[in-house]
């Protein structure tokens, strides 16, 4: 109800009634005007009424929800299926302009606003998770990989005749994938071996900016957010490198957010050194679908001229689900997830090492790596002489026992990705000294799952190290619930989850 009906509503029913409804309804619109004065991300998470409330403010003032109005142009936000309108609470008009995505729309008033204040709260929630001297963001509706395609892309309006990115190696599709997308010459970084870790090598970098001329060279490409035993590559060496010698800086953050290490880094290097933009996905970082992805940096002008290079306008959905997601956390409920993951990450650890030296094997000591560990697979390869194929089965058994995301690395696998062929893949290297198990401590990760995950890994690797494998790399399994699982039989994944799962969270998720 709004300002001038409250008087009415007194004529229906009990003045007194309508005026407690009334200071109720004012404190959410203070809610709502304050967010609005302010363009600060709240401390406090909203409830979903003032979400929703704010959410029907801003779709009245779009043109497609107005009343009377006719559409005589191509595209008039019209949406055929209610369900789908209402999927999308009316907005319908997306976001930007052709040629600007950043730019406001005049049909679609409350899609603009939208867009320009979760820009600014992502912007706020970066500063917050350790990059305080950030100065701009943008939400762009395609994942990482395609965010650094259009990252790589403005360089190219700037960089005119420049076609090598010289890549840290990370063995991770989309980070290869995104530089032949924008259509340049990678330049791959081997890593070097640090004890357990790999890491960049920074002489090889200084090299082949000298060999191919700094003009030559659209941009480096570093690292946060890897797989162990990779680490995070030395942003701050290489963005001082690339101050010295004129080259941009971009760095892959895909889900460093979450980690204040990475976040640290970033900004250490910017403040030492030189970096253009760095890019974080919205899933990985915010817990949202799939869509998203933040382009930061240090520069206006650059992420404004990121934004028009986007051509035609786009999807609202990624900006309107990391709206209502940084609303209802706040910035207080954002960093009780980032201080329950850090404690996570500790107990992950823990319960690795603890893991593994039962089964005779060791956690990898790679400290500089804050979201994923490893754990080596040494014997339990060894005695079984298993090959590639028969490695991995492992990360099959855990799959099946609906355990996803872990990762068994064999170090002899290879992969050709558009004629580029990587010996090693997976690993971040040619010839990394054993096969191993990854596990990432990622946000909204809690102890049960990994009680639930380490309890399944122990007896995977109990069956593991016990089996006849056979000569195709498969395990021949005399489990029958193991067995039911393989051929589809729910029954069988409810009694693995039953007799597993002391919680079955990681099971229904
Ligand atoms: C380091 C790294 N970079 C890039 C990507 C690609 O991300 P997206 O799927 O969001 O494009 C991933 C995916 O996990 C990743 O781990």
């Amino acid at each position: 109800m709004f300002a001038g009906s409250f008087e009415a509503c007194g004529k229906i029913i009990p003045v007194s009634y309508v005026q407690q409804a009334q200071n109720a309804r004012k404190s959410r619109e203070n809610q709502i005007r304050t967010f609005l004065e302010h363009r600060k991300w709240p401390s406090e998470g909203w409830d979903d009424i003032s979400i929703e409330l704010l959410l029907q403010e801003l779709s009245v003032m779009d043109s497609n929800n107005f009343p009377g109005n006719v559409g005589a142009g191509e595209r008039e936000g019209r949406v055929i299926s209610s369900l789908v309108s209402r999927r999308h609470f009316r907005l319908s008009h997306g976001i930007g302009r052709s040629g600007d995505i950043a730019a406001v729309q005049p049909k679609a008033a409350g899609s603009s606003l939208l867009m320009k204040l979760t820009n600014c709260m992502a912007l706020d929630a970066i500063k917050m998770a350790g990059v305080k001297s950030a100065k701009a963001c943008l939400v762009l509706p395609v994942a990482t990989g395609m965010s650094l395609v259009m990252t790589l892309l403005t360089l190219k309006q700037q960089r005119l005749g420049a076609k090598y990115v010289i890549w840290p190696r990370i063995d991770q599709k989309s980070c290869f994938k995104c530089i032949l997308t924008a259509g340049f010459e990678p330049v791959i970084i081997e890593n070097v071996l640090e004890g357990d870790e790999l890491r960049t090598d920074l002489a090889a970098v200084e090299k082949k900016i000298k060999d191919l001329g700094s003009e030559n060279i659209v941009c480096i490409m570093t690292t946060t957010s890897c797989f162990a035993p990779r680490t995070p590559d030395r942003l701050e060496e290489v963005a001082k490198l690339c101050k010295e010698q004129d080259v941009p800086h971009i760095v892959n953050n895909a889900y460093g957010v979450q980690s204040s290490k990475c976040m640290h880094l970033i900004q250490q290097a910017a403040r030492i050194g030189r970096v253009d933009a760095f890019v974080q996905s919205t899933d990985k970082n915010f817990m949202v679908p799939v869509g998203g992805a933040i382009v930061a940096g240090f520069d206006e002008k650059f992420i404004d001229a990121v934004s028009k290079t986007y051509p035609g306008r786009a999807s609202a959905t990624p900006s309107i689900d990391l709206f209502i997601t940084l609303l209802s956390l706040g910035s207080a409920g954002y960093q009780q997830l980032l201080q329950q993951r850090k404690e996570v990450y500790s107990y992950l650890s823990d319960g690795l090492s603890r893991v593994a030296t039962t089964h005779g094997e060791r956690l990898l000591s790679t400290k500089g790596n804050p979201i994923s560990l490893a754990i080596s697979l040494e014997k339990v390869t060894k005695g079984l002489e298993l090959n590639a194929a028969g490695v991995t089965q492992l990360g099959s058994m855990l799959f099946t026992r609906c355990v996803s995301g872990a990762r068994v690395v064999s170090p002899d696998s290879t992969k050709e990705i558009n004629g580029y062929v990587f010996t090693g893949w997976g690993a971040h290297a040619q010839h990394y000294r054993c096969a191993y198990l990854t596990a990432a401590a990622a946000i909204g990760m809690t102890k049960a799952d990994v009680d639930t995950f380490l309890k399944r890994l122990d007896k995977c690797l109990s069956k593991f190290s016990a089996k006849e494998v056979t000569v195709s790399g498969s395990i021949e399994s005399d489990d029958q619930d193991e067995q039911e699982l393989r051929d589809g039989n729910e029954n069988g994944l409810q009694k693995i989850a039953g007799n597993e799962a002391t919680d079955n969270s990681a099971v229904n998720r």
